[in-house]
């Protein structure tokens, strides 16, 4: 019997108001307009207003879905969260998120998988449709990384920024939806990307905060290493197991945390320009909602067309990593 594939029917996005651009940050840090751009490739990111939390922005990215789309919050099931900044440990942002749109009769709950969090979401959400167990699932990215960064460090100030978006999954026609996945983790990769206050290993006190323990730490180097090879392999093993080849690649939406690991990762895929998604310019690194944001641009701008093989791939904390590959439908 032939296998029902689970394929993205709706889209949306949300990005905050403020824009901070690296002239911004020249003021607060000591860093360049040419540094970042040259390094990252990034200009400017959007900032959270005081007080607006990863349910909040998520909920603005479904109220774009249903602008752009005929959808019933009534009708989801399930609801996936990707996101490292939660509103707060419990409950869940899918909890706030179901009741802030009505999902009344959908159940949800949160991943952890930082910049690949969305990937892994979204494959959990392909095998509960391909099951057949569940009909309409909303997967959500969503991450308000100024609430956890360091505005007086330069080595990571100037990387991110925040966003939401989500995309609705239900049951494909022929032979449309999500082809195939790989999923990584490897967590030897704990002591180069962490945030390490507030948990149960160092729960919130004065001192964790004295010393800085609830923003992001990052050694750079050795991410950006780990993140070139790994983020290529797993793309290369995804097209070769499904018998593909870059050229056969529409359009590739690459994680986006360094214009030069996107250019490695293009390189080694033998992809053109063309076939590359980037808007790490606009938006810099949101984590969770780098490929979501990238899916919805990427519509809108005329460069994702039904039939077209879409790839994406991801690289993130933990360390995490995969690629999905997926027969775009909309
Ligand atoms: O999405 C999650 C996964 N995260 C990633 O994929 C991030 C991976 N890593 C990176 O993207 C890059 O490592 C960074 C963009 C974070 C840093 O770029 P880099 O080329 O690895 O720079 P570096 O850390 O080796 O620093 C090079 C120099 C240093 O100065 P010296 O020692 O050569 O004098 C830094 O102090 O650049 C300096 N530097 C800066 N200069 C101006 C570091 N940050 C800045 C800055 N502005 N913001």
């Amino acid at each position: 019997m032939k296998k029902t594939r689970a394929t993205i029917t709706a889209i949306g996005k949300y990005t905050p108001k403020r824009i901070l651009n690296n002239r911004d940050l020249e003021k607060i840090v000591d860093t360049s307009d040419e540094w970042i751009r040259s390094r990252t490739g990034m200009v400017e990111r959007h900032i959270a207003a005081k007080g607006e939390a990863s349910s909040d922005m998520a909920t603005a990215a479904f109220k774009d879905m249903r602008k752009r789309f005929k959808i019933d919050p009534e009708e989801i099931d399930l609801i996936i969260v990707a996101t490292i900044t939660p509103d707060m440990f419990f409950p869940s942002t899918a909890a706030l998120i179901q009741h802030n749109i009505g999902a009344r009769n959908a159940f949800g709950f949160d991943i952890s998988a930082a910049c690949s969090g969305f990937l892994y979401a979204l494959a959990i959400a392909a095998e509960f449709i391909e099951n057949g167990r569940y009909k309409k699932v909303l997967v959500v990215g969503s991450d308000t990384m100024s609430t956890i960064t360091d505005y007086t460090n330069r080595d990571t100030c100037i990387l991110f920024g925040d966003a939401a978006s989500v995309v609705l999954l239900e049951p494909a026609e022929e032979d449309y939806g999500i082809l195939d996945y790989i999923l990584k983790l490897d967590g030897s990769g704990k002591d180069f990307l962490y945030m390490a206050g507030g948990g149960s290993r160092n729960p919130a006190t004065h001192e964790t905060v004295d010393k800085k323990m609830h923003y992001i730490y990052q050694e750079g180097k050795s991410v950006f290493k780990f993140a070139v090879i790994k983020m290529a392999e797993v793309s290369v093993d995804l097209l070769k197991r499904n018998s593909l080849k870059g050229s056969d690649v529409g359009l590739f939406i690459p994680h986006q945390a360094n214009k030069r690991i996107i250019d490695a990762c293009v390189s080694r895929l033998k992809l053109k320009d063309e076939q590359v998604m980037i808007n790490i310019d606009k938006y810099a690194n949101t984590t969770a909602a780098t490929i979501p944001l990238g899916i919805v641009d990427a519509y809108d701008q005329g460069r994702l067309k039904k039939d077209d093989l879409l790839l994406m791939s991801a690289f993130g904390g933990g360390f995490t990593w995969g690629s999905v590959l997926v027969k775009w439908s909309l």
